[in-house]
């Protein structure tokens, strides 16, 4: 692969400069953590606005709070290629994940307007407002409304202070009975494409900088209970005992146990024991599982096993077993055209034969695709660091990208 040399630096600082910004738009003051409809999500939303207007888009925040704009094509009212990522983030999140790519996607919309190049359509950028699920434990809400895939049922989620999602509509001042307002008509839109660092380790191992995504991985999320029987920690015999943390903790072992098996990813993030005393037996025990492959299959084999297991240990521990699915999105595939635009912009940064593998993270193009292909590119971020403060990349990767993604861009418009 030759050496990529990049073309303008000063526009991969202007990126990593706008990413600081953001990442100074957070709800902790210790570390970054913005979440769905929260005042830092306006904040933010206002910021990417005045950016996008900046660079020549004309703006709007749509009726699910993904903040929009749009540039003509070579006539006014032309179907648009949509372009973007999300803002919000994980609990002590990196600066990259999503905002990298909204703020790449701007970018390349500023320099396809300065060139002068008329396209066959317009371009849109959307900056997603939930692609994580931070607040409400149900990721992709904002591209979800956006493909018209959107639950009324949603609207009973509650966030860790009991707000419904209808009263967080209400307080960001949006209307819950207008959110299908978001929906974008299939017509409307003639793909979506994404930039997002790649949350793993495989380009910075193979040396490489950009990647053309083939798929992404679905995932299924759980909220599971175990119930046991709270007491004295001293006066509980260990025969008497249903400790409910004893018993998840054999499950956390059993899902990264069946993962491996099965060539799945398990990961339980979040566990909580209760009633939470020192001194006092574990009465119940709540976790979060996230499960999640490149097939369904394996992944929906792996939670039928790891259910089996739940029933089996429960029952020899006396414990109950209930696992609610507050989350699923199945794997989609990246369409072949799309994908073709992908390479040949990694291609015209000097790799002519980029790297394509799947995604395991989940992305709003998973959404998306209910109304639009998509296609993704990927790029390297330091020691596949993700979901985390020590998320970096490369300026030089980020130049890199911008490049590949305008030209990405313009080849979609060649070969229409
Ligand atoms: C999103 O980052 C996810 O894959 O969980
Ligand atoms: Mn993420
Ligand atoms: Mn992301």
């Amino acid at each position: 692969m030759s050496r990529y040399v990049a073309g303008d630096l000063t526009d991969a600082e202007l990126i990593l400069d706008r990413c600081n910004d953001l990442a100074g738009i957070s709800s902790h003051p210790d570390y970054l953590e913005r979440v769905h409809l929260s005042p830092q999500h306006r904040e933010a939303n206002d910021l990417v606005a005045r950016w996008m207007t900046e660079a020549g888009l004309t703006t709007w925040q749509d009726a699910a709070g993904n903040q929009c704009g749009r540039l003509e094509g070579r006539e006014p009212g032309l179907p648009a290629l949509l372009l973007g990522s999300h803002i919000d983030t994980v609990p002590d999140a990196g600066r990259y994940d999503g905002m990298l790519g909204v703020l790449l996607a701007i970018q390349v919309v500023e320099r396809i307007r300065l060139s002068g190049v008329e396209l066959p359509f317009a371009l849109e950028v959307v900056a997603f407002s939930d692609e994580e699920g931070t607040r409400f434990g149900n990721a992709l809400l904002g591209s979800r409304a956006l493909s018209g895939t959107w639950d009324d049922d949603w609207w009973k989620l509650t966030d860790k202070d009991g707000i419904t999602l209808a009263e967080a509509f209400q307080d960001f001042g949006l209307d819950p009975a207008r959110v299908h307002g978001a929906f974008r008509r299939p017509g409307s839109l003639i793909g979506y494409l994404e930039t997002h660092i790649e949350q793993g380790p495989i380009l910075e191992d193979a040396d490489r900088r950009l990647a053309v995504v083939t798929s992404i991985a679905g995932a299924r999320r759980f909220a599971v209970t175990i119930t046991g029987k709270a007491g004295h920690a001293g006066g509980t015999p260990f025969d008497r005992r249903k400790d409910a943390l004893v018993g998840a903790s054999e499950l956390v072992i059993e899902v990264e146990r069946l993962s491996k098996q099965y060539g799945v990813i398990g990961t339980v993030g979040r566990l909580q024991a209760f009633p939470g005393g020192i001194n006092v037996i574990p009465g119940r025990v709540e976790f979060s599982l996230d499960l999640r492959g490149e097939f369904d299959d394996d992944r929906d084999e792996c939670l039928r096993l790891f259910t089996k297991a739940a029933e089996e240990m429960c029952a020899r521990r006396g414990l109950g077993f209930d696992a609610t699915e507050i989350y699923r999105a199945d794997a989609v595939m990246c369409d072949p055209a799309l994908k073709d635009a992908i390479a040949a912009g990694i291609a015209a940064t000097g790799d002519t034969e980029p790297l394509a593998f799947w995604s395991r993270a989940g992305h709003d193009g998973m959404a998306v695709v209910n109304i639009a292909p998509i296609a993704m590119l990927f790029l390297r971020c330091r020691g596949g660091i993700s979901h985390h403060p020590d998320e970096a990349v490369k300026k030089a990767d980020v130049a890199a990208a911008l490049d590949a993604f305008e030209a990405a861009v313009l080849s979609v418009a060649t070969s229409r």
